[in-house]
C-alpha cells in the first residue's frame, strides 16, 4: 500500500562526466529532490498523505515535512517552508490504516526528541499492546498510528544501544503483522536503515549513493542496477555501502538485478493520463509478453520454469490465486487452458483461498497470479500452497517483488511499469502469459500437437496489431461514455470467456467512475439479475463470435432479446460482420474477428475505454481514484 523511498549520498558531482563524486558528504538539495521524485513514481501506491524527513551535517534534528491529502499539497508546503539542504532523506506516501488521513498521521514519525524519523508500510499487529507498554514508561504520543509505536520503540532501542541497525533489529524481533521501516537519527546523516518484513523493500545501488524503493520505480531514474531484499532484511545505506542482515544482525545477501525498463517507461509519454497511456501500451504487452518463449524449432520453452517437468506431467489440478482484475485474468485462462490441457482449473480469490481449507497436495499446480508481485492475500495463499506440498508458479509483472521470490517458478508478463491504479495492460499480458503457460503445458503432456500449438501461438501473435485496431476506433466509445455521465446504474452481461470480461468491465467503471456495476454470466441473468432491469437500464453485452462453436452467440443474442423486451438499453461489443446482432443493439462498438479464446484480449478494450472516458466525463481523477492503492501490502 504505502510508498516507501530512501536515499543517501554524497552531496556533490565530480567535475569529470557529470558523476557523483567521492569524498566527505556534502549537504545538498539532492536528498529532497530524489525523494520527492520517487513519491511521485510511487503515490500510485496510495495517496491519502505524503512527508519526508532530512538529516545532514549540523542538524541538530531530523527535518521534515508532512501533509495530509495528495504530494501536491506537501509540494506546496515545502514551497512555502523550504527545509535545510541534506545527505540523507526518506519520503512516503500514505492508505491509510491505523488513523485518518491528517497532517499527524502521516509519516515520517518523529521519537528521541525530534532526532529520529521513521516511515512504514504494512500493519504492525501488535500496536496496542506496545503502546500501552512505553505510554506506561512515559513515552507520549501524538498520532493514532501504528507507526509511531514502531518509531518509539526504535528510539528506545537506539538509545540502549547507540546503533541504529542493531536497534532496528531489536524493534524489528518485537513486531507483529507486516511492515518495512525506513529510519534516519541526525546523530548519523549519511545512514538510512530499512527493514523489511512481508513487506516490500528495493536497494538502488549508485555511485557515491544509494536508493531505497518500495518498488524500482522510485529510483529507476537514477539506476538500473539494483538489489532484492530477502524477507526478515534489515539494510544499512550509506552513500558508498549496502549491508544488509538479518534480524539476529547475522550478514545475509540480497539477490542482484538489472531493472529492464527505464525512466521513460513510467511517464505519461503525451497522453492525458497513465490509465490512457497504459491502455495504448496494450498491443505491446502483448507482444512483449509473447517475445522469446519459442525456440527455433517452434517449441514453447519456459526458461525461469524451474519446476520438474515430471511434476508438470503429473498434476491433476491446476488452482489460479488471484485478486480483482488479476483473478478475471485467471477465469478468462480457466476456459483456455482446460481446453487444451484436459486439467480442470479452479479459480479462487487468494483471501478465500486459504481459509476454506482447499484440497491441494504434490499433484496441484497453484498459479498465482499478480501485476505487482506484492499482493499480501495473493502471497498468504501461494506460502499456504507450499505448504501444502503444491507447486506454485507465479505470473507476474514486477522483477524483485516478493510472489516470485517465494514461488517455485515464474513466468513473467512484459507489460512495463503499471503506474495508474486501475489495472489494465496487466490484465492482457496476464491472459496472454496464463495461455502460454496453458499451451506449454499441452506440449509437455502431449494433449495438443506441435503444429496445434504453433497455430494457437499464430493467433496469439495476431492479437497485439487487432488491439491496437480497437484503439483505433475507441473514439465512438469515448463519445458514448460522455454521454452517459449521469448513468447510476450499469450492468455488464457476457457467457464463457466474455463472463470474466463483463466482471473486468464492471469493476473497472466501479473503481474509475464509482459508479454501480454489475457483472453477471448472460445465461445466470433470468434466474434473478434481471429484476434489475427496467426502462432505459444501460447494459453492456459482449457477443461471442458469430463463427464459434456451441451456439454461444445465439445464446446471447436470446439473452439481449430478453432484456430488450423489459426496456434495456443494450450497448454490444461485437465482432465486424456480425450482421445478426445488429438488430438488437442500441449502441455497436465492433472488434475485430478472433476466435473465441482471443476474444478477452479485444472485448476488454472498450470497456476500459469507457469506464476511462465516463470517469474523465465527471471530472474524476482516473489514475489514483478515491480509497484505493495499487498494491494492496495488507490483507
Ligand atoms: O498487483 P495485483 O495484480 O496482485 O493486484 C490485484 C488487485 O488488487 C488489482 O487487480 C485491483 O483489483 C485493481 N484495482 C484492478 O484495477
Amino acid at each position: 500500500m504505502c510508498g516507501i523511498v530512501g536515499y543517501t549520498g554524497l552531496g556533490f558531482v565530480s567535475a569529470e562526466a557529470g558523476a557523483v563524486g567521492h569524498g566527505a558528504p556534502v549537504a545538498s538539495e539532492r536528498p529532497l529532490e530524489v525523494a520527492l521524485e520517487g513519491l511521485k513514481r510511487l503515490e500510485y501506491r496510495g495517496y491519502d498523505s505524503a512527508g519526508v524527513a532530512l538529516v545532514g551535517p549540523g542538524l541538530e534534528q531530523v527535518s521534515f515535512s508532512k501533509k495530509a491529502g495528495k504530494l501536491g499539497n506537501l509540494v506546496a508546503d515545502l514551497e512555502s517552508r523550504p527545509l535545510p539542504a541534506a545527505t540523507a532523506a526518506i519520503g512516503h506516501t500514505r492508505w491509510a490504516t491505523h488513523g485518518g488521513p491528517t497532517d499527524t498521521n502521516a509519516h515520517p514519525h518523529l521519537a528521541d526528541g525530534g532526532r529520529l524519523a521513521v516511515i512504514h508500510n504494512g500493519i504492525i499487529e501488535n500496536f496496542a499492546a506496545l503502546r500501552r507498554d512505553l505510554s506506561a514508561d512515559g513515552v507520549p504520543f501524538v498520532s493514532d498510528t501504528d507507526t509511531e509505536v514502531a518509531a518509539q520503540l526504535l528510539a528506545k532501542e537506539y538509545r540502549a544501544s547507540g546503533d541504529l541497525t542493531a536497534a532496528m533489529a531489536a524493534t524489528a524481533r518485537r513486531l507483529v503483522g507486516t511492515f518495512t521501516l525506513l529510519a534516519v537519527h541526525a546523530d548519523d546523516p549519511t545512514t538510512v536503515v530499512g527493514a523489511r518484513h512481508d513487506s516490500p523493500l528495493v536497494v538502488g545501488l549508485g555511485e557515491g549513493e544509494n536508493f531505497l524503493g518500495s518498488d524500482v520505480a522510485a529510483f529507476v531514474a537514477h539506476t538500473k542496477e539494483a538489489l532484492e531484499l530477502g524477507q526478515d532484511q534489515i539494510v544499512t545505506l550509506t552513500p558508498t555501502s549496502v549491508d544488509v542482515s538479518d534480524f539476529d544482525g547475522k550478514p545475509a545477501q540480497g539477490k542482484r538485478f538489472t531493472v529492464d525498463w527505464d525512466a521513460s517507461a513510467a511517464e505519461k509519454g503525451g497522453f492525458s493520463s497513465f490509465m490512457d497511456k497504459e491502455i495504448h501500451d496494450q498491443p505491446h504487452a502483448v507482444a512483449d509478453t509473447l517475445l522469446g518463449r519459442t525456440d527455433e524449432a517452434g517449441n514453447i520453452v519456459l526458461d525461469d520454469l524451474r519446476i520438474d517437468e515430471a511434476v508438470l506431467r503429473a498434476v491433476d489440478k491446476i488452482i489460479v490465486v488471484a485478486c480483482g482484475t488479476a483473478a478475471y485474468a485467471g477465469h478468462v485462462a480457466k476456459y483456455a487452458i482446460e481446453h487444451w490441457c484436459r486439467i480442470p482449473v479452479e479459480v479462487e480469490l487468494a483471501h478465500e483461498f486459504r481459509y476454506r481449507d482447499p484440497i491441494v497436495n504434490s499433484k496441484t499446480l497453484v498459479v498465482a497470479v499478480s501485476q505487482s508481485g506484492e499482493t499480501m492475500d495473493t502471497l498468504m495463499a501461494v506460502r499456504h500452497a507450499r505448504e501444502q506440498g503444491a507447486k506454485v508458479l507465479a505470473i507476474v509483472n514486477t522483477n524483485g517483488s516478493t510472489i516470485p521470490r517465494e514461488s517455485d517458478a515464474v513466468l513473467y508478463t512484459h507489460a512495463g511499469p503499471e503506474i495508474a491504479v486501475a489495472s489494465t495492460k496487466a490484465f492482457l499480458a496476464q491472459i496472454t502469459a496464463a495461455y502460454i503457460l496453458g499451451l506449454y503445458l499441452a506440449q509437455l503432456r502431449g494433449n495438443k500437437f506441435p503444429d496445434e500449438v504453433a497455430a494457437i501461438l499464430a493467433e496469439l501473435r495476431e492479437m497485439p496489431r487487432k488491439v491496437q485496431t480497437v484503439l483505433e476506433r475507441s473514439e465512438y466509445v469515448r463519445a458514448t461514455a460522455r454521454s452517459m455521465a449521469d448513468q447510476d446504474k450499469v450492468l455488464f452481461l457476457g457467457r464463457h470467456v466474455g463472463f470474466p470480461v463483463a466482471l473486468e468491465g464492471a469493476l473497472k467503471l466501479k473503481e474509475l467512475a464509482y459508479i454501480h456495476a454489475e457483472g453477471f454470466a448472460a445465461g445466470e441473468l433470468k434466474h434473478g439479475p434481471i429484476a434489475l432491469i427496467d426502462e432505459g437500464q444501460p447494459v453492456f453485452v459482449i457477443v461471442p463470435s458469430p463463427r464459434g462453436r456451441d451456439q454461444l452467440h445465439s445464446k446471447v443474442v436470446s439473452n439481449i432479446q430478453e432484456i430488450r423486451a423489459r426496456g434495456a438499453r443494450t450497448l454490444v461489443i461485437a465482432e465486424d460482420g456480425d450482421d445478426e446482432v445488429r438488430r438488437y443493439a442500441d449502441e455497436i462498438f465492433w472488434i475485430p474477428q478472433a476466435p473465441t479464446l482471443m476474444q478477452p484480449l479485444l472485448a476488454v478494450v472498450p470497456l476500459q475505454i469507457f469506464a476511462m472516458a465516463l470517469a474523465t466525463a465527471k471530472g474524476l481523477d482516473v489514475d489514483q481514484p478515491r480509497n484505493l492503492a495499487k498494491s494492496v501490502t495488507v490483507e
